[in-house]
């Protein structure tokens, strides 16, 4: 676990000199509207303080120097012109990020950065994401760039996409940055416009609780959704010619064209399309402080993501079957893209740390792995925090 602290002293200890540029980089929950961003709907997550801290300043070399402290793992990035793609995943993360600001004709310098947190790898919380906003905000600040949070968050996803190699959508980058102290973002995912939400949660709260399985985002389990959900596309718009993404389906429709479809296409369109419509009733219920409502749709998501959509695991059903059962529980259901990661729960403030001590034994007793449980708050998004160039 590190801290501004610590990676400041483990840049000193590597680099012989202080740096000049701290970057506090968030990770995210998402409340409810999984799978729908890259579908073009709704999504409505949150930055939370789970963080990943940048330190970083000009090496005047041309290639970076990284050291990734929470892994213990240094690589470099030569400055070439094309960058070239490693076999290190986290490293092309960061990459990537400079080839986009490459090709926007940024003269690219080399960095000599640090960073590490108490984001957790791989738990659904969006450490990649907040590898490429930390990252495009430090370089950003240190080739004098000239960028909005939201063209970031473009740019990070784009990142994904063409040096990754992951079809993200965009939600975990835009509340990575976006995301504001105790408000939720509502974002259209089609249109880029975003509203916030106070995220008054009454007498609950949100725990977290990691099933420690990884998931990994390259896995090609993601890419399939993304073409199954495409190819639903295709079927619904000889019938629907205004379907241009499922944000435009209704359920009816995709009931409609059952047999067309075919049935694993039909159950990813049935999901997503349901999914919209809860996002919307999540967001009524909270704006009238009908914070009960909320519960019963977060455990229809799971059940969708477990059953249509096919993205979870024994692991984290285990934890919201458990969860289900919990006194003070309302709501339970895997996060993020799936296939382990975090369970999102809302749970009644006077029995959240009974439930986690009893979530925890259970899960240990069941799968032989001890779940961390984290008790998160919701924040303001990705930033520089300190620049010593700037303020002199
Ligand atoms: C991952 C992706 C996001 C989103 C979620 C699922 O976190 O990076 O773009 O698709 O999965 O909602």
């Amino acid at each position: 676990m590190h801290n501004f602290d610590t990676v400041n002293s483990l840049f000193v200890q590597r680099f012989g000199r202080t740096p000049i540029y701290e970057i506090k980089a968030c990770g995210r929950i998402n409340i409810i509207g999984e799978h729908t961003d890259y579908n073009l709907g709704y999504v409505l997550p949150a930055a939370i303080d789970k963080y990943i801290y940048f330190v970083g300043a000009p090496n005047g070399l041309d290639h970076c120097r990284v050291y990734a402290a929470d892994i213990d793992e240094y690589d470099t990035i030569p400055l070439g012109n094309p960058l070239q793609k490693s076999a290190r995943l986290w490293i092309n993360y960061l990459t990537g990020i400079l080839d986009q600001y490459q090709r926007q004709g940024a003269q690219l310098e080399g960095l000599d950065v640090v960073f590490g947190g108490n984001l957790p790898l791989g738990s659904g919380m969006s450490s990649s994401a907040a590898l490429e906003t930390g990252f495009a905000t430090l370089a950003k600040t240190a080739y004098g760039i000239d960028i909005e949070k939201p063209e970031i968050a473009r740019l990070a996803q784009r990142s994904s996409h063409q040096f990754v190699g992951v079809p993200c959508g965009i939600m975990d980058q835009f509340a990575s940055l976006m995301g504001r102290e105790k408000q939720l973002v509502l974002l259209d995912c089609r249109s880029l416009t975003y509203e916030y939400i106070p995220c008054d949660l009454g007498n609950y709260e949100i725990v977290l609780i990691n099933s420690k399985v990884s998931h990994n985002l390259s896995d090609s389990a993601y890419e399939a959704r993304v073409e199954e959900c495409a190819k639903g596309v295709e079927v619904l718009q000889k019938t629907y010619p205004e379907v241009k993404s499922l944000r435009d389906a209704t359920q009816e429709m995709v009931k409609a064209e059952e047999a067309a479809l075919g049935p694993i296409v039909y159950r990813r369109c049935l999901y997503v399309t349901s999914e919209n419509e809860r996002l919307l009733q999540v967001c009524d219920a909270l704006r009238n402080g009908r914070v009960e409502e909320v519960g019963p749709l977060l455990f229809e998501t799971h059940a969708g993501l477990r059953d249509l959509y096919e993205v979870s695991c024994e692991e984290v059903d285990f934890l919201v079957n458990f969860a289900k059962e919990h006194p003070g529980v309302i709501g339970s259901r895997i996060m993020g893209g799936g296939f382990g990661g975090c369970s999102i729960n809302l749970v009644d403030r006077s029995q959240s740390q009974a439930f986690i001590e009893s979530i925890q034994e259970a899960y240990l007793t069941a799968h032989g792995r001890s779940a961390e449980a984290y008790q998160v708050n919701i924040v303001d998004g990705t930033d520089l925090v300190k620049s010593e160039l700037l303020s002199s």
